[in-house]
C-alpha cells in the first residue's frame, strides 16, 4: 500500500509517497530534521534610540511550521546585569511579566505569526544592554536571538563665562560644556578673527554610566581688541540630528580711559570717553555751583545757553564705571565786559585722573600715569569781527570762524 505526505520545508511544499511500511519511519525523520533544521531562523536586530524614546525590540520566528508554545524574554542590562527572564508570552494567557512589572514594556508582535516584538517606551541609560528572544517550539525546543539596545544620550550644553578684566596675561575667556553625552560630543570654536589671539584646551571625562562630558575652553589675553567680539562653540553629537551652536560675546571690562571733551555745534560740548561698561557721566563746575540757568545738562552733554560771564569757571566732565572714573575740564571764560569786537573764550581741557584702585593698577602696570598727568590742552579762540555779547547768535559765529582749529583730540595734543 502506499501513502503521500505533504510538508512545508524551506517556503516550500514538499510532497513525498511512500509505502505505508516505511511510514512511521519517515515522520520520525522529519522530526528529527526539524530540530536541526536550518531554514528555521529567529530575526531580531540590532536597535539604536536616543534616551528616552521609545524602541522596538523587533523578534520575528520564521521558516517553520512547528507549534509555538511560548515567547519569552531575558535582558542584561547596564540597570539589571544578571540575565533574567523579565517576560513570556503565552498562546492562552497572553503577556505577562515575571519578577515584577514594568509597564514600559508593552508586547506589540502577535503570538499566531510567530512575532514576539516588544516596545519600550521611555528608554533610559539603564535599559541598553542585550535582549534575548526566545521562541520555544514543540517538540524542537528553544530558539533564539540576542538583540543589542544601544542608547544614545544627548549632551547637556552649557556655556561659562568668567568676568574679564584688562590685563596682560592669558585668561580663560569662556568655557564650553558638553555634559553626559553618549556616545562623546565633538565641541568645537568658531572664532573668526580672533583665531590668532585665542587658544583652546578641551577635556573629556568618562562617567561610570557610559557618558562623557566633554569641556573645553578659549583662552586668551583680555585685551580692548577682543572685546565685543562674538565667538560661538558648536556642539555634534550622535544623539542630535543637528548641531548646536551658542553664541558667546566677549566682554573684558575697563574703567574710562582717556577723557575727551568735544564741541559737538556751537557751545555744545560732550564728553567722549572709553570704557565697558558704558561710562556714567556727570558735570559740575569746580568750586562753584552750575549756573543752572545758562547751561543746559543731559548725560555727556554740556550746553552753553548765553554767552554771559557768569558762565565762567572751570567744569569737570567725570567719567566713570564700575572700574573706575576719570576727569576731563573745559575752562570757559567769556570776555564781553569791555570788549564788544572780541571775546575770548579759553578752553583748556586738563586730563586729570582720579583713580578708583582698579584705574590706578592699570595706569601704574601701562605706564601711562605720567604722561597722562602732564597732559595739558589750551585752547584759545579769538572772535575777529565784532558780535553783539548778549544773543545766542554769536556762539555761532565764534564756531563758524574757527574751523581751522585743531579738534580736541588726545592725540593730536
Ligand atoms: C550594533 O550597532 C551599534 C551602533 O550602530 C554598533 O556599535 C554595534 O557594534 C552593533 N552591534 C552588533 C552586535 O552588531
Ligand atoms: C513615559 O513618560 C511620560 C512622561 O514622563 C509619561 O507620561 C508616560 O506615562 C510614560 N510612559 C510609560 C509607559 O511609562
Ligand atoms: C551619568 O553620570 C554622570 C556623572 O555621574 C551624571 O551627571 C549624568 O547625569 C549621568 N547620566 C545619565 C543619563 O544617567
Amino acid at each position: 500500500m502506499e501513502g503521500c505526505l505533504c510538508y512545508a520545508f524551506n517556503d516550500t511544499l514538499w510532497t513525498q509517497c511512500f509505502s505505508r511500511s516505511s511510514t512511521m519511519l519517515l515522520l520520525v525523520s522529519i522530526l528529527i530534521l526539524s530540530t536541526v533544521t536550518e531554514g528555521l531562523k529567529v530575526i531580531g536586530g540590532n536597535i539604536t534610540v536616543v534616551q528616552g524614546e521609545t524602541a522596538i525590540l523587533p523578534c520575528k520566528l520564521v521558516d517553520t511550521a512547528e507549534p509555538l508554545t511560548q515567547i519569552s524574554w531575558q535582558k542584561m542590562t547596564r540597570g539589571k546585569p544578571q540575565n533574567d527572564n523579565f517576560y513570556t508570552i503565552l498562546a492562552k494567557n497572553g503577556p505577562q511579566f515575571v519578577n515584577g512589572r514594568d509597564d514600559r514594556f508593552a508586547f506589540v508582535g502577535n503570538f499566531n505569526e510567530n512575532n514576539g516584538s516588544l516596545k519600550l517606551s521611555n528608554t533610559t541609560l539603564m535599559d541598553e544592554g542585550t535582549y534575548t528572544c526566545i521562541f520555544t517550539l514543540f517538540p524542537s525546543g528553544n530558539h533564539k536571538t540576542e538583540i543589542p539596545l544601544n542608547l544614545l544620550v544627548p549632551p547637556v550644553i552649557s556655556l561659562k563665562d568668567n568676568p574679564l578684566t584688562l590685563g596682560d596675561e592669558e585668561v580663560s575667556l569662556v568655557t564650553c560644556t558638553a555634559a553626559g553625552s553618549r556616545p562623546p560630543a565633538e565641541v568645537v570654536w568658531i572664532t573668526g578673527t580672533l583665531e590668532e589671539s585665542v587658544r583652546r584646551t578641551t577635556n573629556s571625562t568618562l562617567h561610570a554610566n557610559g557618558t562623557t562630558t566633554t569641556v573645553s575652553s578659549l583662552f586668551g589675553i583680555p585685551t580692548k581688541e577682543i572685546n565685543s567680539h562674538s565667538v560661538q562653540c558648536v556642539v555634534t553629537s550622535a544623539a542630535r540630528s543637528d548641531k548646536e551652536t551658542l553664541n558667546f560675546n566677549i566682554q573684558v571690562f575697563f574703567p574710562p580711559m582717556g577723557v575727551n571733551i568735544i564741541e559737538k555745534s556751537e557751545g555744545v560740548f560732550e564728553c567722549l570717553t572709553e570704557a565697558n561698561p558704558p561710562s556714567n557721566f556727570t558735570w559740575q563746575r569746580i568750586s562753584q555751583p552750575m549756573p543752572q540757568s545758562a547751561v543746559k545738562v543731559e548725560g555727556a552733554t554740556l550746553q552753553l545757553l548765553s554767552m554771559t560771564s557768569n558762565l565762567n569757571g572751570l567744569y569737570q566732565c567725570e567719567a566713570s564705571n564700575h572700574y573706575g572714573s576719570e576727569h576731563g575740564h573745559l575752562y570757559v571764560h567769556v570776555n564781553s565786559a569791555s570788549c564788544t569786537a572780541c571775546w575770548t573764550i579759553l578752553i583748556i581741557l586738563l586730563i586729570l585722573i582720579a583713580f578708583g584702585a582698579a584705574a590706578a593698577c592699570y595706569y601704574y602696570k601701562y605706564g601711562k600715569f605720567p604722561s597722562a598727568l602732564s597732559r595739558m590742552v589750551e585752547w584759545i579762540r579769538r572772535e575777529r569781527q565784532p558780535v553783539p555779547t548778549d544773543s545766542p547768535g554769536h556762539v555761532q559765529g565764534v564756531a563758524s570762524g574757527e574751523e581751522e582749529l585743531p579738534p580736541l583730540q588726545e592725540g593730536s595734543l
